[in-house]
């Protein structure tokens, strides 16, 4: 990633996760819910109320990052590279109408449509923290369901052991993939991975909303994954393919710096990026760093994954 100035966002920027929607914009979207666009043959077009249900269990009691300010500040390089990019471009993505092809080593392979993942299981609201690898983070509402629910549904064969997610490509619709294109720096489609007992746990969120609304373009719109205890960039954007393998499939990051970005990349305080210390990070509206958590705080929940790893290498 490269080093560019962060965007300073002051305490009042933040807002308390229980206001950013009024009760009233909540019963809109529970009734959108059963309404959903691939019955009513609507698009969903972005900022659209999305219903969904709080899980009280796997969510944060912190305020959440203030929205204007998590789709102001982003990571999106198929827009460009530098915060405010993805939130003046993202209008070329078109999110509607998409499909998600499931395959690889997989009884039931599928290609989903967008709509018909929405409706897998019910939509859950999760408050995660998201930290990215440059020393920042933010506290944000997600929605969407468990990534297991889809995977489940396609039956992984015995020889499946990772999971690969594979980003749009399309230099139409994303100004960064087109040759030449400024500070363009990574060899597209964007691919991320993950083990598949990590894509299996209930905390990876294959998500489609935030802030109770449709997914905004410049988060990943339609539809992303959001895997709290690693850094930000292995969660892909605007996902088009998720298969299922026997090897570790090559990541974006990894291939464009192997000795910056490993295949795991667990949030670790003790394991410094070459250019960024982890030690501590600064929540986006707070002014002071605070300590970095292992696993981003979600260590009771995941470290287990992980016995027997040496956490200090660089996988
Ligand atoms: N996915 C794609 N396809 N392209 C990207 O550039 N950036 C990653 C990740 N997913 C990225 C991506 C990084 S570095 C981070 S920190 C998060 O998205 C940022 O997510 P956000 O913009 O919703 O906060």
């Amino acid at each position: 990633m490269l080093i560019r100035r962060a965007r300073r966002f002051t305490s009042n920027e933040i807002t308390d996760a229980k206001l950013y929607l009024s009760r009233r914009e909540w019963m809109i979207g529970a009734a959108l819910l059963t309404l959903l666009p691939g019955e009513s043959g609507a698009a969903t077009p972005q900022g659209q109320p999305l219903g969904a249900t709080r899980n009280e269990a796997l969510s944060l009691r912190e305020p959440a990052t203030k929205f204007e300010a998590a789709t102001t500040y982003n990571n999106f390089y198929e827009f460009g590279v530098n915060k405010d990019d993805p939130a003046r471009l993202a209008h070329t993505l078109t999110p509607r109408p998409w499909t998600v092809q499931v395959d690889g080593l997989v009884h039931k392979p599928k290609t989903y449509d967008i709509d018909e993942l929405l409706r897998l299981s019910p939509l859950e609201e999760r408050v995660y923290a998201l930290r990215c690898v440059e020393g920042w983070s933010m506290v944000v509402p997600w929605i969407g369901v468990p990534l297991a629910s889809l995977l489940r549904r396609v039956e992984p064969t015995g020889q499946a052991k990772y999971v690969e997610f594979t980003t749009l490509l399309d230099p139409r619709q994303f100004p960064g993939q087109r040759a030449g294109f400024f500070g363009s720096t990574l060899d597209w489609p964007y691919t991320e991975g993950l083990r598949l007992d990590e894509a299996l746990h209930p905390l990876t969120l294959l998500t489609v909303g935030m802030y109770g609304q449709v997914l905004p373009n410049q988060n990943g719109a339609p539809i992303r994954v959001v895997v709290p205890w690693k850094y930000g960039f292995k969660s892909a954007k605007s996902i088009v393919r998720i298969r299922l393998t026997r090897e570790q499939p090559p990541t974006a990051w990894n291939k464009a710096a192997p000795q910056e970005y490993g295949f795991y990349s667990n949030v670790n305080p003790a394991v410094d990026h070459p250019r960024w210390s982890q030690a501590t990070e600064r929540r986006i509206g707070e002014f002071r760093r605070r300590p970095t958590l292992p696993f981003n705080g979600y260590a009771d929940q995941v470290a287990h994954l992980y016995a027997g790893m040496d956490l200090r290498k660089l996988y």
